[in-house]
């Protein structure tokens, strides 16, 4: 059923990689690795100051609408709509081709496809070397933006997500947006720990909903923890580049953030690389896929 009081059709963005395009504006370096600590804030505040004047309106407005209506009720209103994985049956390389239908007014002469992202974040990984589940994380980590092909709104399928049910951190863009959001009138929901409790773990904690949470639903059964993290992080960034929210982390949160911090910048920064031949790396990505997930994959 169609909430009426959502607005469906708002898509500010030209293209979703529009919002991409803009996470690399603010934030222009990787981060160096084996930081643990929390960011410098007067730095850190005056980005963020900068960010904010230089944004470019349609992304200023993606963020209005996605801080206004991304609650706690929508986000679990989606769980149980897509949570269910009971919208197609694909494969992962017939869910890359599909993606790819996804048409936006990208520049087709000077952006690449959502193929050729996914292939070039992979083949990055499989360049520095690293393990088959890493690059295999790197080929599908955006596959959940098929939820636009399912009629999901930008604001519900990417921009950078953070934890519902509790206090919004500062340090999330635009945090001046959640004004709007019902949510703000909870008092429930606007203590730091919300409806959760002290270092009860990410995997109790609601995130905002997207293409993270819904491609680590599809993908659980079948990759490393350390996959699952980085294709169910990796638009975290008030957490793995902001460094809030450890009140609600454990251990093993900690632990594996390491490498969402490492997969980032594959994700980031590689996208004025060279075209990849999409047909030429079509078998060995079949093969890998073959590896971890059965040939009919529930989405
Ligand atoms: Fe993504
Ligand atoms: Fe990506």
């Amino acid at each position: 059923m169609v909430d009426k009081s959502l607005p469906q059709n708002s898509n500010p963005l030209g293209s979703l990689d529009e919002w991409e395009d803009d996470l690399k504006r603010r934030y222009p370096e990787p981060m160096p690795e084996g930081i643990v600590h929390a960011p410098d804030t007067k730095k850190a505040a005056k980005e963020f100051r900068n960010h904010r004047e230089s944004a470019r309106p349609s992304v200023r407005e993606f963020y209005r609408l996605n801080h206004k209506y991304q609650t706690v009720d929508f986000v679990r209103q989606k769980r149980d709509e897509y949570f269910a994985l009971n919208k197609r049956e694909m494969s992962i390389w017939e869910a890359l081709e599909y993606l790819n239908t996804l048409i936006d007014d990208s520049d087709p002469d000077t952006d690449f496809s959502q193929i050729e992202h996914c292939l070039q974040t992979a083949e990055a990984i499989r360049r520095d070397g690293h393990p088959r589940w890493f690059i295999l994380a790197g080929l599908i980590h955006d596959l959940g933006k098929i939820l636009c092909l399912f009629g999901e709104p930008q604001w519900a399928v990417v921009g950078d997500t953070f934890p519902v049910g509790c206090a919004y951190s500062e340090e999330i863009v635009f945090a001046e947006f959640f004004a709007d959001n019902p949510d703000r009138d909870v008092p429930e929901y606007q203590t730091p720990l919300g409806i959760y409790s002290q270092n009860c773990g990410l995997d109790n904690v609601m995130m905002s909903w997207g293409h993270d949470e819904y491609m680590y639903h599809v993908a659980k059964d079948y990759l490393p923890d350390e996959a699952l993290y980085m294709l169910r992080y990796h638009s975290c960034y008030p957490i793995h580049r902001e460094k809030q929210y450890g009140h609600l982390m454990n251990d093993e949160d900690h632990k594996l953030f390491r490498w969402v911090r490492k997969f980032s910048p594959y994700d980031l920064y590689t996208k004025s690389a060279e075209r990849p031949n999409v047909a030429q790396l079509r078998p060995y990505y079949e093969d890998l896929a073959a590896e971890f997930f059965p040939d009919k994959v529930l989405w």
